[in-house]
């Protein structure tokens, strides 16, 4: 099944906004399958956001998500890297439909709260770099068939 990468940022776990994210991807019918409070080591933050490196906002994006905790995830189920993205919204927030995460809790794309992986590939690549294998729980989703025809 797919699966992909959730975090919520320093800014949206300072914000108390941890529940709220997690819960739109529960009562979506989404299935949790790993998650972890932590600060994250720079350098692990600097590889997650490599192919940003050359961007001006980089050093400045490292610095922010490295500022506190942040909650790591692993979401599973029919395209949910798509549709993560969708509920996350925009990058920019106040480009961000209402409705989305960010189109509800932001305003300023330098504190957009969550992140969410841009593709199937990118996904397994930041799974592998934010969790051990023995971190992700192999199990059966209880209301499977209540979700998916
Ligand atoms: P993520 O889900 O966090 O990866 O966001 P994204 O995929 O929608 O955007 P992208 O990967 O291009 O950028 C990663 C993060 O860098 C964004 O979520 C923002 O927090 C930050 N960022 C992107 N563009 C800008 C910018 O122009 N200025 C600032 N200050 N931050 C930016
Ligand atoms: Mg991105």
């Amino acid at each position: 099944a797919e699966r992909t990468f959730i975090a919520v940022k320093p800014d949206g776990v300072q914000r108390g906004l941890v529940g709220e994210i997690i819960k739109r991807f529960e009562q979506r019918g989404y299935k949790l399958v790993a998650g972890k409070l932590m600060v994250a080591p720079k350098a692990l933050l600097e590889n997650h956001y490599k192919d940003l490196a050359d961007k001006p906002f980089y050093s400045g994006l490292v610095t922010y998500m490295a500022s506190g905790p942040v909650f790591a995830m692993v979401w599973e189920g029919k395209e949910v890297v798509k549709m993560g993205r969708k509920m996350l919204g925009a990058t920019n927030p106040r480009e961000s439909a209402p409705g989305t995460i960010r189109g509800d809790y932001c305003i300023d794309v330098g504190r957009n709260i969550c992140h969410g992986s841009d593709a199937v590939e990118t996904a397994q690549r930041e799974i592998a770099l934010w969790f051990k294998d023995d971190e992700l729980c192999d199990y059966e989703f209880a209301d499977k068939k209540w979700v998916y025809e």
